[in-house]
């Protein structure tokens, strides 16, 4: 059976208290959730060690939304997955569609901050998504398999234990729209095919692949009940307690 996860993603929202509070609200909820179904926060870096303190003794899993492509040193604004995982992360988030829009990050930066993840004891979160204009030409399909032959094609079998993929079609975060379920679960058949032809069946059955793109509690249950999405990665809905668990209850 694979993993079946529910992520939250903060992006760079909330103060550092109303983080506290968010992180509390989903503890106290835990036990509504589904036997199997894991749930995960990434909060902002500056609010790390105090959403850790909370989560102490949960079943609720601490994740950083990025890393530093660099072990440590004189990079300036840079945090280090080393200091993630002395910050009590377990997961780290890469290649998220904003950071690779946003700020330049490439197949070769996400290779070493993979690495480094791993080389700290971080699990990754790696995700992949095409824009609109790439699914209005076709060009989904290709778009996709390269992110994932570029960056994880490098990794051993033992080490994709260690990856969850979350498929984020760039036009659905944030804007409302999701992806139906049938196009959502054909990409996961995809992502999974891809795997399989690279790492062999084994990897491609074991991988958790999740959603991501304006995944909220009316949509989860038709998007999470497709055979090859195993969960989602949730930006909005992730930052209201009750909306987050309800997501996590549609299975
Ligand atoms: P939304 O759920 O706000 O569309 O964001 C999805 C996302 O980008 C999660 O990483």
């Amino acid at each position: 059976m694979r993993k079946k996860i529910v992520a939250g993603n903060w992006k760079m929202n909330t103060s550092i208290a109303e983080g506290v509070e968010l992180a509390k609200a989903i503890v106290a909820k835990v036990n509504e959730v589904p036997q199997g179904v894991s749930l995960i926060v990434a909060p902002p870096f500056t609010h790390l060690t105090s959403v850790a303190k909370v989560l102490e003794g949960s079943p609720v899993a601490l994740s950083a939304q990025n890393c530093a492509d660099q072990p440590k040193g004189a990079f300036t604004g840079e945090v280090a997955a080393s200091m993630l995982k002395d910050a009590g992360c377990a997961y780290t988030i890469l290649g998220h569609s904003e950071r690779r829009e946003y700020y330049g990050e490439t197949a070769e930066k996400l290779i070493t901050k993979i690495a480094l993840a791993f080389e700290n004891g971080l699990k990754v979160i790696y995700c992949v998504g095409e824009k609109l204009a790439e699914r209005e030409e076709g060009n989904h399909f290709d778009v996709v398999s390269e992110q994932i032959a570029s960056v994880l094609f490098g990794l051993t079998p033992e080490q994709m234990k260690k990856v969850v993929i979350a498929y984020e079609p760039v036009w659905a975060i944030g804007t409302g729209v999701t992806a139906t379920a049938a196009q959502a679960q054909e990409m996961h058949a995809f992502i999974r095919e891809t795997l399989g032809t690279h790492f062999g069946e084994k990897v491609a059955q074991e991988t958790t692949i999740l959603y991501g793109g304006s995944c909220k509690p009316s949509n989860a249950q038709e998007l999470f009940a497709c055979p090859d999405i195993d969960g989602g990665l949730i930006g909005g809905a992730s930052l209201k307690a009750d909306d987050f668990i309800a997501i996590a209850k549609s299975y």
